[in-house]
């Protein structure tokens, strides 16, 4: 192994890098990225890398936008942190809030403003407990996930999260949290059936559940439209409809999480209205700022909203909030964001680029190591096999997603490799035709080479 450069080492002896096995990366280092232009990132040994992940699915105006810069900067110079506390109130944050009570695609009555998914949902679960409290029936507290979403990382978000890593030796989930199976049709469906058949037994399983665990302890239900860190995983057919039933009948809170999907990603503006999911209440971040800026958003229904009337007229105060609730250059560049979605018709944009996209996508699922290809909207999932007719999974310790991540970032392509071997694409919106391509050509040779690695290691079937 080539020793690590200065500025790798200063990284290793200095930072903890989120979602790295520690040890190991004090050998291999991190590629340090100086500038990006459009979907372009540049290391500071002078690569270029085309940015197949929009960041962490999150600059959806790729890099260098210049109106956002300026947001900001005209933001600081007009006031550059003042809150929404005890009284106060500023025009970005109540402008952004209009912004997204007009967008959503279900009633919101009111915005609460924090700084990452992680607080928005969070934020969910504390308003769910203060909504049943208010309503006098301080038994109803669980809340139903599922096993591989993915809601964050904090006490609550991350118990809410249904993945091991977030779980393991971190003494999580916490009680209340009841996760129910993936809604994962190549792994989990059974030989033979369809997927309007799996998704009525995922929604015969959810009412199980909630009997087992007591109709009157249920309180929530919450779920990404597409499973994004789970594996990009997309609903079965009539799946939302069927699961709201189930939620409707014994009167459970439903928030759709739209932290990756909202925005466009799916092409929809939200990721609900492309399954027929109509939840209560939704959860916003990355794309509502370009990611330029962290800020997130809890988006509250009006039933809810008079319940946290009652309680704080009770208790004299809403007792919730951040530092950073709402701050104003963030609001700024988010209005600025959400702005030039609607100027630049950013949904046609999308959906001009969609058929170009699936295509690629299509074309890869014959590679001989993809045993599933799936995509909705601007955002793909290949999941490896090591033997595409029966599906099997390689050894999880022989990392072969991660080895293919590798490749594709030897090919200058920046893509993400999940649990379960799967790798993720998302790139910016603004990716052009030829982009597109240039992405999958470069993914295509990653997976030729990630062929070629597992037969020399002899992991696929004969
Ligand atoms: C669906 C979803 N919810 C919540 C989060 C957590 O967001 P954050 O990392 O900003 O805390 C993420 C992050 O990827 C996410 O994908």
């Amino acid at each position: 192994m080539a020793p690590l450069s200065n500025i790798a080492t200063r990284a290793v002896e200095t930072l903890i890098h989120p979602y790295t096995n520690l040890a190991a990366f004090r050998e291999t280092g991190p590629v340090v990225i100086e500038r990006g232009k459009g979907v372009w990132l540049y290391s500071t040994d002078g690569k270029a890398y085309l940015e197949g992940m929009a960041g962490l699915w999150c600059t959806s105006l790729g890099y260098g936008n210049e109106e956002l810069v300026e947001a900001a900067a005209a933001q600081m110079r007009k006031v550059a942190y003042t809150h929404l506390y005890t009284g106060k109130s500023h025009d970005a944050a109540i402008e952004l809030a209009e912004r997204l009570k007009e967008m959503a695609p279900v009633p919101i009555s009111k915005v609460f403003f924090c700084n990452s998914g992680s607080e928005a949902n969070d934020t969910q679960i504390k308003l769910i407990w203060y909504m049943n409290n208010a309503l006098g029936r301080p038994k109803k507290k669980k809340i139903v996930s599922r096993q591989k979403a993915f809601h964050g990382v904090g006490i609550g978000s991350g118990s809410l999260s249904g993945l091991s890593a977030n779980h393991v030796d971190f003494d999580l989930p916490i009680a209340g949290i009841v996760h129910a199976s993936a809604p994962h049709y190549y792994r989990l469906a059974r030989e033979g059936e369809s997927e309007e058949d799996f998704a009525t037994r995922l929604a015969q399983e959810l009412e199980e559940i909630i009997i087992k665990e007591g109709p009157d302890t249920v309180a929530a239900f919450i779920a990404e439209p597409l499973m994004g860190a789970g594996g990009v995983i997309p609903p079965p057919r009539t799946y939302f409809e069927k699961i709201m039933a189930v939620c409707d009948k014994y009167d459970l809170y439903v928030i759709s999480d739209e932290v990756i999907c909202g925005f466009g990603r799916l092409g929809t503006m939200f990721g609900c209205e492309k399954f027929n999911f109509r939840p209560h209440g939704m959860s916003v971040a990355k794309a509502l700022s370009s990611a330029y800026l962290p800020i997130a958003g809890v988006l509250i229904s009006e039933a809810m909203y008079q319940t946290m009337l009652t309680e704080s007229t009770k208790l004299g105060t809403f007792g919730h909030g951040f530092t950073y609730s709402g701050h104003p250059v963030a609001a700024a560049v988010a209005n600025k964001t959400l702005e030039i979605y609607k100027r630049d018709r950013i949904l046609d944009q999308i959906g001009a680029r969609i058929p170009r996209f699936e295509a690629r996508v299509k074309k890869l699922a014959d590679h001989p190591i993809i045993g599933d290809a799936r995509s909705v909207g601007l955002v793909a999932g290949f999941e490896l096999a090591a033997d595409k007719k029966t599906k099997r999974q390689f050894d999880p310790k022989k990392a072969v997603g991660a080895r293919a991540v590798k490749f594709a970032e030897e090919e200058g392509l920046i893509v993400r490799p999940l649990a379960g071997d799967i790798v993720a694409v998302c790139p910016p919106f603004v990716i052009s035709m030829q982009e597109i391509d240039e992405l999958f050509d470069r993914l295509d040779r990653a997976f030729d080479k990630t062929l070629d690695w597992a037969k020399r290691e002899q992991l696929l079937s004969a």
